[in-house]
């Protein structure tokens, strides 16, 4: 009988720390992509394909990853103005996201390049926070 209770007892332990370890590991590697959910694809739309000549795409994007260097200044302060994207001109407005951290803009960045881009990441949380530092605020 003590037998027992102590397995059923050690059962729940083991049970609620698993479920802890699911969602610690969970949370980093999905953030990007609920974040791109919730401030992104409204307009650069659900596969980052943008939308004709109004929104330009994120996905299969020259400008993105061409441009690795100036993505956490435009997440964070937005970006307006013409620019050339996959040979199609934009010049339009994009507000910036000022509540977002150094962490979500890092995540942000890695969904971009990796899952739209299919590129690798070399962009280190250090990187971010130093080109956040250097960003020309519109
Ligand atoms: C309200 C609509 C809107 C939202 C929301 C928005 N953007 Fe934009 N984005 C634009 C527009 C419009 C441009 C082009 C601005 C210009 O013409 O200078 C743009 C340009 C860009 C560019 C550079 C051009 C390109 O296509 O590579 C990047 C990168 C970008 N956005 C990323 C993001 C990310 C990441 C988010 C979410 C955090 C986001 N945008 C949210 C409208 C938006």
């Amino acid at each position: 009988m003590v037998a027992r209770r102590t397995a059923l007892v050690f059962g729940i332990a083991a049970t609620t720390a698993m479920a802890s370890v699911v969602s610690c590991d969970y949370k980093p590697r999905n953030q990007g992509r609920v974040l791109y959910e919730s401030e992104c694809q409204s307009c650069h739309m659900e596969n980052g394909q943008g939308l004709g000549e109004l929104m330009p795409p994120l996905a299969n994007a020259d400008y993105v990853k061409e441009n690795t260097e100036a993505l956490a200044c435009i997440i964070r302060y937005g970006m307006e103005g013409p620019v050339v994207v996959n040979g199609v001109e934009y010049n339009g407005q994009m507000p910036g996201n000022r509540q977002l951290s150094e962490i979500e803009i890092a995540n942000l960045i890695h969904y971009l390049l990796e899952v739209l881009n299919e590129q690798e990441n070399t962009m280190t949380i250090n990187e971010v926070r130093e080109q956040l530092k250097g960003c020309k605020k519109p």
